[in-house]
């Protein structure tokens, strides 16, 4: 049953939630994917329909179901996500890109498959960058709001999974990311500390723009589920903060 109106609900508003894999075909048998699971999309699409919201869910590939009660769209590859995205964020209030999506994708996607040659050369596959669809919602919201429209999506989330390195630790590059993408807030996973992918536990910090050096991020450990209810709380918070 959906939460009444005040903290920490979403009643009445409406929230896209990208969730799994993007594949990237080489032909019609072959594609390039990731490993994710799609259960931490899925759980905020979850948590989100409990707080009240109505959700989109764009569902690239996903070894789980998807949440009964969203308004759900398929899609495969990147360039379907980025369509999807593009259609359901300016109507939306709030969009959470929990999906992994490719990076690149192979510059051609033959029509046959592609078979063993008898000259003894092996096909190369080159590989062309996608676009960041994340960072094309903030710059299309940004436009919006000189043109004079809504300033739609209120809130963007991104996701970012990092391990530290010898030059910057984990936190150092989840700042760097919420800068370089101009999202709200950044759900940032420790690799490391547990495996993320396919799991059900993991751990995270919340990154916004308006971390202040002196004050802790919020760092949640626990399942999936429970990290969507947290991430969900501080979206509906952040939202109220939003409303003048
Ligand atoms: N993302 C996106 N479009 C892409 C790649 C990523 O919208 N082409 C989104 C993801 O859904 C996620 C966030 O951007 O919310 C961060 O993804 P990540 O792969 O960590 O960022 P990248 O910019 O691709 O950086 P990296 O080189 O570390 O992979
Ligand atoms: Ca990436």
């Amino acid at each position: 049953a959906a939460r009444p109106a005040g903290a920490g609900s979403l009643l009445g508003k409406t929230v896209t939630v990208t969730a799994g894999g993007t594949r990237e075909p080489l032909d019609p048998v072959r594609f390039l994917g990731n490993r994710s699971s799609g259960k931490q999309g899925a759980a905020l699409a979850r948590a989100a329909l409990d707080a009240g919201a109505h959700v989109r869910f764009i569902a690239a590939h996903m070894d789980i179901p998807a949440p009964d009660g969203v308004e759900l769209t398929r899609v495969e590859t990147a360039l379907e996500l980025r369509d999807a995205v593009h259609r359901a964020a300016p109507g939306s209030d709030v969009l959470i890109m929990a999906a992994a999506v490719a990076d690149f994708r192979p510059d051609t996607n033959s029509d046959t498959k592609i078979k063993k040659r008898d000259d003894g050369t092996d096909p190369v596959i080159t590989l062309v960058r996608n676009p960041d669809i994340l960072a094309e919602a903030v710059q299309r919201r940004t436009e919006a709001a000189a043109g004079g429209g809504a300033a739609r999506p209120v809130l963007i989330v991104g996701f970012a999974a990092e391990t530290g390195d010898g030059s910057a630790d984990v936190l150092d590059y989840g700042r760097q990311k919420l800068v370089r993408k101009g999202c709200d807030l950044l759900v940032l996973n420790r690799v490391g500390t547990s495996l993320v992918f396919g799991q059900d536990t993991t751990e995270v910090t919340l990154l916004s723009p308006q971390d202040s050096e002196s004050v802790p991020a919020p760092t949640y450990a626990g399942t999936k589920m429970e990290i969507a209810h947290r991430i969900v709380a501080r979206v509906a918070q952040e939202l109220d903060a939003a409303v003048v």
